[in-house]
C-alpha cells in the first residue's frame, strides 16, 4: 500500500540507491512510482541546492537502471504508488512538491482532512498540482517555513503532521536543507542505520549515530546495507542530518504531539536477503507454493511454552476472537471449526474491519488472536487500538518480524514462513493454518499429537509438491482458463477454504470466482450453474464425504463440470486432484493445489501472478 523509501549518507548515488531500494518495495503498489534527488549547488558535490524530481507511470521493475540519469547526491527519497486518491496519472505520482518547489514529500496513508487542508492553502493562494491528499503535506511544510521561522524542518513537518488527520507515514526534505524529516502515525515506517556506532552497549537511545540512514516502509529496501533498525512508532518522528564535523550522520527520534525527544531500541534483524530473490522459479508466487515443501514444518517449531501459554489465556478468556482480513481471515475462519472439532471450544471470527462492532462485549476477560502476514493491516491495528482501549490481551499470529502486530501483541506467535513477496499469499496461509490447528490441539491439552499430526501431513506435502503435480494443475487450468465464472465447495473446515480459493483465483486469475458451503448451493447458486461451468469440490475423505458427494451431484446433474479435490477419485469428477488424507490437516493440504490452479491460469491468461491489477501486498489504510 505504497512503499516509501530514502537514503541520506556518505554516499553520493543517492537516486541510484533509492530506485534499487524501490525494486524491492514495489509489492506495496505498482501504478507509479518517482523519486527526489538533492542535487549539490556546487559540481565539487558542496552544500545541497535544487530537489530534482523523477516520475514515471507503470511498474519500475519494468524500468532499467539505465533508464535513468543519477546526479551526484547523497540524499533522494522515492516512492512506489497504489493509488488511492486521484488516478493513476504522472501529476498524482509522488513525490509532491510544494507549490515553491522547495518541499517534497513521500506519503504512505491517507489523509482523511486533506479537502479541508487543501481549501485553507488555496486561500492563502497555493495552487495545487495533483488530486492526491498527500500534496496538502508539502505545502503545510512550506506555509511554516517562511523566513521568519526558525524552528527549521523538523518543526514545520512536526506542526504540519499534527494538523493531519487519519493514517500516515510520510518523509520530507526541502531545498537548501540537508536533512530527512519523517513522522508516522498508523503507516509502517523503519529507519535502518549502516554502520551503527552506539557510545554504548546500551541500544535504548534518542540519538543514533551512522555512515547512512534509510527511511523505509519496509526492510527489504535497504537490507542489502543494514540489518540495524529502528521501528517508528505511532505519534512518533525522526529527523537525520550530518553531525557537525560533517564525517557522519545523525537521527533524534521525537514525538510529534509536544516535539520532546523519545529514546528508541535499536534492533539486529536477522531477515536473509537472499531469501527475497525468486531463484529458478519464474514468479515468486510459484517459489512461494513450492516452498511449502518446508514453510509447515518450520511453523511447527514453535516455542512449547509460548504455545501453551496462548491455550491458557483461550481457555481462561470470555469470548476468544480470530481475526484478520482477506485470506488471513479465511484462516481465521477455519478457527471456528478446528476449535470445535479439536478442543470442543466455540471461538468467535471476524474480519478485522469489522471488529469494532463488537466493542460492546469486549472486556479484560476477552482475548483478540489477529493473524496477519505483514502485521501492518490497518484493519487489524484499529482492531487492535480498539482492544487495547478495552484492556483486552491480544495475541499475533504473524509473519513479519518486528512489524506493528508483532511489537503491539501481549504473546506473538512467529509464523516463519520467510519473506513472502507474491502479492497473493500462499506460503503464509498454510504455515498459519498449521499454527492454528496446532493451537487447537495444545486447548484441548494435546500438543503433541496436533504436532506429530501436522509433521505427518507437512512430509505428505512434501512428496506432493513436485513438478508432475504442478503439470496437472496447469492441464487443468488449460481446460478452464477461458471460463467466465467457477465456484468452490466444502464442508466445515474446507468451507472457509473455499473462500479462500476463491480469493487465489480472483486475484491472481481475474476469473469470477466464489466460494460455498457445499450445502448451501442448493438454496440459491444453483442457479448460476449451466453446461460446463466448472466447480471445484473439497469432498473429504471420511466424515461428510457423502453429503459433499451429494451436492456435488446436483451441480453435475444441471451440467456442471466437476472438479474434485480429494484423497480418492469419484465417477461424479470431470477432473481429479489428489491431496492425501491427512485428518485434521486436510485444509492446509487441500488449498495448496488450488494455488497452483490459480498460478497456471494467471499465466495462460497472460496475467503476472505476483502483482495482481489493482492490489498491494500490504493494506495500510481503512
Ligand atoms: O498481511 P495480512 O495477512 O494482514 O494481509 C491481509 C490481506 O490483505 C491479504 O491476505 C490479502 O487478502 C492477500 N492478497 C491474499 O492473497
Amino acid at each position: 500500500m505504497c512503499g516509501i523509501f530514502s537514503y541520506l549518507g556518505n554516499q553520493s548515488n543517492a537516486g541510484k540507491l533509492v530506485v534499487e531500494g524501490l525494486k524491492k518495495l514495489e509489492y506495496r503498489g505498482y501504478d507509479s512510482f518517482g523519486f527526489v534527488e538533492a542535487v549539490p549547488a556546487t559540481s565539487s558535490g558542496q552544500g545541497n541546492g535544487k530537489l530534482k524530481l523523477t516520475k514515471k507511470v507503470g511498474k519500475i521493475s519494468e524500468f532499467p537502471l539505465s533508464t535513468f540519469y543519477f546526479p551526484i547526491s547523497n540524499l533522494a527519497l522515492g516512492h512506489t504508488r497504489w493509488a488511492t486518491h486521484g488516478k493513476v496519472n504522472l501529476r498524482n505520482a509522488h513525490p509532491h512538491l510544494s507549490a515553491d518547489g522547495k518541499v517534497a514529500v513521500v506519503h504512505n496513508g491517507i489523509v482523511e482532512n486533506h479537502a479541508e487542508l487543501r481549501k485553507e492553502l488555496q486561500k492563502k493562494g497555493v495552487k495545487f498540482a495533483s488530486d492526491t491528499d498527500t500534496e496538502v503535506i508539502p505545502n503545510l511544510i512550506a506555509s511554516y517555513l517562511t523566513p521568519r521561522f526558525t524552528g527549521g524542518l523538523r518543526e514545520a513537518v512536526r506542526r504540519a503532521a499534527k494538523k493531519l488527520k487519519g493514517r500516515f507515514a510520510f518523509v520530507a526534505a526541502a531545498e537548501g536543507a540537508e536533512k530527512l524529516v519523517a513522522a508516522r502515525s498508523g503507516s509502517p515506517l523503519i529507519v535502518g542505520i549502516e554502520k551503527f556506532y552506539p557510545k554504548s552497549d546500551d541500544r535504548l537511545i534518542s540519538k543514533i549515530d551512522g555512515s547512512a540512514f534509510f527511511i523505509a516502509s519496509d526492510v527489504p529496501a535497504f537490507l542489502k546495507f543494514t540489518r540495524d533498525v529502528v521501528y517508528l512508532d505511532d505519534g512518533e518522528m525522526v529527523e537525520i542530518e550530518p553531525s557537525p564535523k560533517n564525517d557522519h550522520f545523525h537521527a533524534h527520534f521525537f514525538e510529534i504531539e509536544n516535539g520532546k525527544t523519545v529514546k528508541k531500541r535499536v534492533i539486529s534483524i536477522d531477515w536473509k536477503s537472499g531469501k527475497a530473490e525468486k531463484g529458478d522459479f519464474a514468479h515468486f508466487m510459484l517459489k512461494e507454493i513450492f516452498e511449502q515443501k518446508e514453510t509447515i514444518e518450520r511453523a511447527l517449531n514453535q516455542d512449547e511454552r509460548q504455545i501453551e501459554k496462548v491455550a491458557e489465556l483461550i481457555r481462561k478468556s470470555f469470548g476468544a476472537f480470530f481475526i484478520g482480513c482477506g485470506t488471513a481471515g479465511k484462516v481465521c475462519a477455519t478457527a471456528e471449526y478446528l476449535f470445535a472439532k479439536i478442543a470442543r471450544r466455540h471461538v468467535n471470527v471476524i474480519f478485522g474491519s469489522e471488529f469494532d462492532t463488537q466493542e460492546p462485549f469486549l472486556t479484560n476477560k476477552t482475548l483478540l488472536i489477529a493473524v496477519s502476514q505483514s502485521g501492518e493491516t490497518a484493519d487489524v491495528l484499529e482492531a487492535f487500538k480498539i482492544a487495547k482501549k478495552r484492556g483486552v490481551r491480544t495475541v499475533g499470529v504473524v509473519n513479519v518480524e518486528g512489524s506493528s502486530v508483532a511489537r503491539h501483541s501481549d504473546v506473538v506467535l512467529p509464523v516463519n514462513a520467510g519473506m513472502e513477496k507474491a502479492v497473493a499469499s500462499t506460503k503464509a496461509t498454510t504455515a498459519q493454518l498449521a499454527i492454528l490447528t496446532l493451537l487447537a490441539y495444545a486447548v484441548a491439552g494435546k500438543l503433541d499429537e496436533g504436532k506429530q499430526m501436522l509433521a505427518e501431513a507437512a512430509s505428505q506435502i512434501n512428496d506432493l509438491l513436485n513438478p508432475r503435480y504442478s503439470e496437472h494443475l496447469e492441464k487443468i487450468a488449460r481446460k478452464i482458463k477461458n471460463v467466465e465464472s467457477l465456484y468452490i465447495i466444502g464442508k466445515a473446515a474446507d468451507y472457509p477454504m473455499a473462500l479462500e480459493a476463491a480469493i487465489k483465483l480472483q486475484e491472481v486469475s481475474y476469473i469470477h470466482a466464489e466460494g460455498f458451503a457445499a450445502g448451501e448451493l442448493k438454496h440459491g447458486p444453483l442457479a448460476l450453474i449451466t453446461k460446463g461451468t466448472p466447480l471445484i469440490a473439497f469432498v473429504p475423505a471420511e466424515e461428510y464425504r457423502a453429503d459433499v458427494l451429494s451436492n456435488v451431484a446436483e451441480v453435475k446433474a444441471r451440467g456442471g463440470r466437476i472438479i474434485g479435490v480429494s484423497a480418492e477419485n469419484d465417477e461424479l469428477f470431470d477432473e481429479w486432484i489428489r491431496v492425501p488424507n491427512v485428518g485434521n490437516a486436510q485444509p492446509i493440504v487441500n488449498i495448496i493445489p488450488i494455488q497452483l490452479l490459480a498460478y497456471h491460469l494467471a499465466v495462460l491468461r497472460k496475467n503476472n501472478p505476483d502483482l495482481p491489477r489493482n492490489l498491494a501486498k500490504s493494506v495500510t489504510v481503512k
